[in-house]
């Protein structure tokens, strides 16, 4: 079937479904993105993008004003008439560590009866080996073929991700299904990777996995950097040079977070775990990970000069979200080194420049008692110390003068290692990096 003629209902519009619908239906298809938040829809109808995701809105709106791309509320009708349906909910981590598969569950008990005979259904939420075969059941249509299609996109980037991915996995044992799949990202410079289904929603998860590593290592040789007394910048330059290694994700940082690494590798050692296999690897990416947000709240410790408490003490933090480029707070390691500050008696004042205007229900929770500023310059004033959490561009270019004059003490811990710390020393500030000498 061409992609021209093929109708896609997504189910679910966050950060993937969202990025899937726009990206689709700008390479050709017909689609319509399918939630049950009122909220997104109506902001989506209005041409409204609900998240913080790059040149997003403008090819959304291209793809609306050519007929091709429609919002609404609920899956029923457009499942009905669909000939490929894309299961974008959400996977969140189960008390046990391993992925709770309700939604998948729910959104397949719903639209099993109301798929036309013949419809594929794309698993594009990551789950854990053998969902496959959960949809499948959960469906219970004989006439109906699931198929497994893993999202790859980094949020911040996921226009671009999506239009320009490394490879398209597609995992199925129906070569018709896999075909139809393949056709709707036909548009696109890239290699696919047709295999089984199991292999499929292993290879997500090893990639997730993967990159979690490569960052828990680099964070480990950061910190035996700071023994040492070496630089990781030229560490990392050194062995990112070579080809086997790669430069890419090797900058150490407050700890990797987001909505995937954390809930995905623990659901990694939890699906080996279930197969009698100790992912002991795995277990330790996790443990170090754990220990480079104690390691940040260490460092803010000693720069201020205290051992336990943080009673009096006012912290200036710039950056909320888990990165830069997102407005996604979910597990971000500057809020989990903000936490244990509070909770060791410092006050907060923060600032994001996501966090600006009118905060949404999830921000409004997550951000609760944190005083949070216009500027960085704001969050900085009265400051004991001012804590760098996440990459925002505009965190380099601070004027450390004018930092250094509204702040109550003199001390900079850089969790990004954004800033030259000879220049913020020569403003009259202490400075410490992740693994600078
Ligand atoms: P999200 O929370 O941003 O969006 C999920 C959406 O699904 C929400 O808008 C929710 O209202 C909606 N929803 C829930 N149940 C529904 C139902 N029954 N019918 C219709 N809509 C329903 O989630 P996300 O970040 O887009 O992640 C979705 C999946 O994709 C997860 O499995 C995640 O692991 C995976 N993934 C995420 C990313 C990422 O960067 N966020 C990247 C790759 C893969
Ligand atoms: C990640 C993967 O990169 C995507 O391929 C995947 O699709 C996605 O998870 C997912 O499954 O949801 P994302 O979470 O959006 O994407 O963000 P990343 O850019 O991977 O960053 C994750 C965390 O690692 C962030 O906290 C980031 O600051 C940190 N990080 C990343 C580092 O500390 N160092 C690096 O070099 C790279």
């Amino acid at each position: 079937m061409e992609t021209q003629a093929m109708q896609v209902a997504i189910i679910g519009t966050g950060y993937v479904g969202l990025t899937t619908g726009v990206c689709l239906a700008h390479l050709g298809a017909h689609v319509i993105c399918c939630d049950v938040d009122e909220r997104k829809v109506t902001l989506l109808k209005n041409g409204v993008v609900p998240i913080v995701e790059d040149g997003l809105a403008e090819v959304m709106q291209g793809a609306i004003d050519a007929g091709r791309l429609s919002f609404v509320v609920g899956n029923d009708p457009a499942v009905r008439t669909a000939d490929v349906v894309f299961l974008c909910v959400p996977t969140p981590q189960d008390e046990d560590g391993s992925a709770d598969l309700s939604y998948v569950r729910a959104a397949a008990t719903e639209i099993g009866p109301i798929l036309k005979p013949g419809a594929v259904v794309v698993n594009k939420s990551t789950v854990p080996v053998g969902s496959f075969g959960v949809v499948g059941e959960t469906l219970d249509r004989d006439d109906v073929s699931v198929v497994s299609n893993p999202e790859f996109l980094r949020e911040g980037t996921a226009l671009h991700d999506f239009l320009n991915p490394d490879r398209v996995v597609i995992g199925s044992d129906d070569e018709r299904a896999a075909q139809m799949v393949a056709a709707l990202y036909a548009g696109l410079d890239t290699q696919f990777v047709f295999t089984d289904p199991t292999s499929a929603e292993l290879i997500k998860y090893a990639a997730n996995g993967f990159l979690a590593m490569k960052i828990s290592f680099i964070n480990s040789v950061a910190a035996l950097c700071e023994h040492v007394g070496a630089d990781i910048a030229r560490v990392v330059e050194g062995i990112g040079s070579d080809r086997r290694i790669g430069s890419q994700f090797l900058q150490p940082g407050p700890g990797w977070g987001g909505s995937c690494f954390p809930k995905d590798s623990r659901a990694l050692v939890s699906t080996a775990a279930q197969h009698g296999y100790d992912f002991s690897l795995m277990r330790g990416v996790i443990d170090i990970n754990e220990q480079q947000y104690d390691r940040m709240v260490h460092k803010v410790m000693a720069a201020v000069g205290r051992d336990v408490s943080l009673d009096g003490v006012v912290v200036g933090a710039l950056g909320l979200t888990f990165k830069a480029g997102t407005d996604d707070l979910r597990e971000s390691p500057g809020l989990r080194v903000i936490d244990v500050l509070r909770a060791r008696g410092a006050t907060i004042q923060a600032y994001d420049p996501t966090t600006t205007g009118e905060l949404n229900p999830i921000q409004r929770e997550r951000l609760a008692g944190l005083n949070l500023k216009a500027g960085a310059l704001d969050a900085a004033h009265g400051a004991d110390v001012v804590v760098i959490l996440t990459e925002w561009p505009e965190f380099t270019t601070l004027d450390l003068e004018k930092v250094a004059s509204v702040m109550r003490g003199a001390a900079v811990v850089d969790c990004r290692n954004l800033l030259d710390g000879d220049l913020v020393r020569s403003a009259g500030l202490g400075y410490q990096g992740v693994g600078r000498s």
